[in-house]
């Protein structure tokens, strides 16, 4: 029987299926799935006559091993990102939402880097070469030896990249204008941006270059996003941020020369990005300590501590199913505090509207941030403020019980450090650091923590009792 040719490829997760369907089983999307020719691409699919194989060097585990050469960009925040800077003959994936300052970061770490007498390549496949020249002087780039070409074909690319002194980093920006003549599908495909991360990747492991590849994720599955690809290069750097604010966190998922779940932090200015050197000042400095509903929780991202305020409003509702909104956390998370609260600590929210929100646009995705979360509550329902100097961090199970959680010690030094005098704390924490005075308030369950603030001042609006 002959093999069908065509593959039909969701262009959102790259699941492959037999046939087309509206919805992709992989993923859940809907219309993305499109047929495509798998066989084409460099190197790509299986060859038409299957050569005899040649066996290869085994090796052991032990021996000599060299340190990832790197060339560091001296932007610090993007260093750390990365691990400590680009790694040679490794392919890195910036991905990210149009419009977020993917090009922005970049013009600014090759003009770096540039600066440092390396040899740098941007190739943009989105604007023109005199496009990329203003934004260039904006940043104050147009100075540098960043050498510039507006292409997107593979093959003229890699025609370019071989031709003279060998660059030390490349910039391709976007993937998803890469096109090759091997390929049949449109650019943005699924087997079109395989096909060119795939020949990019080559030559990065080829040449010792640093490959450096732009991704805008995708809402809509019409272009191939970043994710079809994450697979294949050695680290996935996602850019993140809200537009309606100017800081931007560039938070590594995947990397296989250095740690996952750092974060990188920037300001979009006028002139380009600015590094901050500490986050916490930026998300906690536009704070109203007297309001009721707000409380600072202690969070880690990787190795870096980060204080964010939690803000939460309890309101009276009419509405016979009462509202929960929620911006910079999980839903689902608030809806089992809501529940632990009402059925251990008898704090009754069956009437009241719920919103919550963490400040500055930032995302939480610790569960640590449940006591934080739950002090903002109560704090809310209560009417009454948080003390100003409190930091609140620990996370909370379904019976009620507050859990420690991990990198005591470094969240109390970031408190410390930042003028937050005390903190609410999981009681059995391992790394508590001895010599604070009593300034640390352990808390063995959820009902102690409803206790202490209820029990702070006199409360406008009581507490239900009947826990
Ligand atoms: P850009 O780097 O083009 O985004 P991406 O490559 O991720 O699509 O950034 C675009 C946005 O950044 C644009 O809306 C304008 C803004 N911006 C500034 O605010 N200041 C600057 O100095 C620059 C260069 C861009
Ligand atoms: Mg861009």
């Amino acid at each position: 029987m002959a093999k069908s040719k065509t593959q039909f490829i969701c262009q959102n997760c790259g699941a492959v299926h037999n046939r087309w369907a509206g919805k992709c089983e992989g993923c859940g999307e809907w219309n993305t799935i499109v047929e495509e020719d798998p066989m084409g691409g460099i190197g790509g699919g299986p060859g038409k006559t299957p050569k005899k194989g040649r066996p290869v060097a085994l090796y052991n585990l032990s021996g000599e091993s060299e340190q990832a050469p790197r060339i560091h960009t001296h932007i610090a925040e993007l260093d750390r990102a990365l691990g400590g800077g680009f790694v040679r003959g490794s392919a890195v994936l910036i991905g990210g939402d149009p419009g977020i300052g993917k090009s922005t970061l970049l013009m600014q770490a090759a003009a770096a880097l540039s600066r440092n007498k390396h040899r740098i390549v941007y190739v943009s496949g989105e604007e023109a070469v005199a496009q990329v020249r203003l934004r260039a002087q904006r940043l104050d780039a147009a100075e540098t030896e960043v050498l510039l070409a507006a292409e997107t074909n593979v093959e003229d690319i890699l025609a370019t990249l071989s031709e003279g002194k060998r660059p030390d980093l490349v910039i391709i920006d976007s993937i998803q204008t890469l096109w090759s003549d091997i390929v049949e599908s449109a650019p943005g495909t699924v087997a079109q941006v395989r096909t060119g991360v795939q020949a990019m990747i080559r030559f990065a492991k080829q040449t010792g270059a640093a490959m450096v590849l732009v991704g805008h994720v995708t809402k809509e599955g019409q272009i191939a996003g970043p994710r079809v690809v994450e697979h294949m290069v050695d680290a996935v750097l996602y850019f993140e941020g809200d537009r309606g604010h100017h800081y931007r966190i560039l938070r590594t998922v995947k990397n296989r020369f250095g740690p996952t779940d750092e974060i990188g932090v920037f300001e979009m200015s006028d002139k380009g990005l600015r590094e901050v050197a500490n986050p916490s000042e930026l998300f906690l400095g536009e704070r109203n300590a007297k309001a009721p509903g707000a409380a600072v929780f202690a969070g880690m991202e990787g190795t870096r501590p980060v204080l964010v305020e939690v803000q939460a409003l309890v309101a009276a509702t009419s509405l016979g199913t009462p509202r929960r909104a929620v911006i910079g956390w999980d839903s689902a998370r608030l809806s089992m505090i809501l529940a632990v609260l009402e059925a251990h600590c008898g704090v009754r929210l069956g009437q009241h509207d719920v919103y919550l929100n963490v400040a500055g646009g930032y995302r939480i995705s610790e569960p640590a941030a449940d006591l934080a979360v739950a002090a903002a509550l109560v704090s809310s329902l209560a009417g009454l403020a948080l003390p100003a100097d409190c930091v609140y961090f620990g996370e909370i199970s379904l019976s009620g019980a507050v859990r420690a959680v991990s990198q005591t010690a470094h969240r109390l030094k970031e408190a410390d450090k930042l003028g937050f005098a005390s903190a609410v704390l999981p009681s059995g924490s391992s790394d508590l650091p001895k010599a604070s005075g009593g300034r640390w308030h352990e808390v063995e369950a959820l009902a102690d923590l409803v206790a202490r603030i209820a029990g702070s001042k006199n409360a406008l609006k009581p507490v239900e009792e009947d826990a």
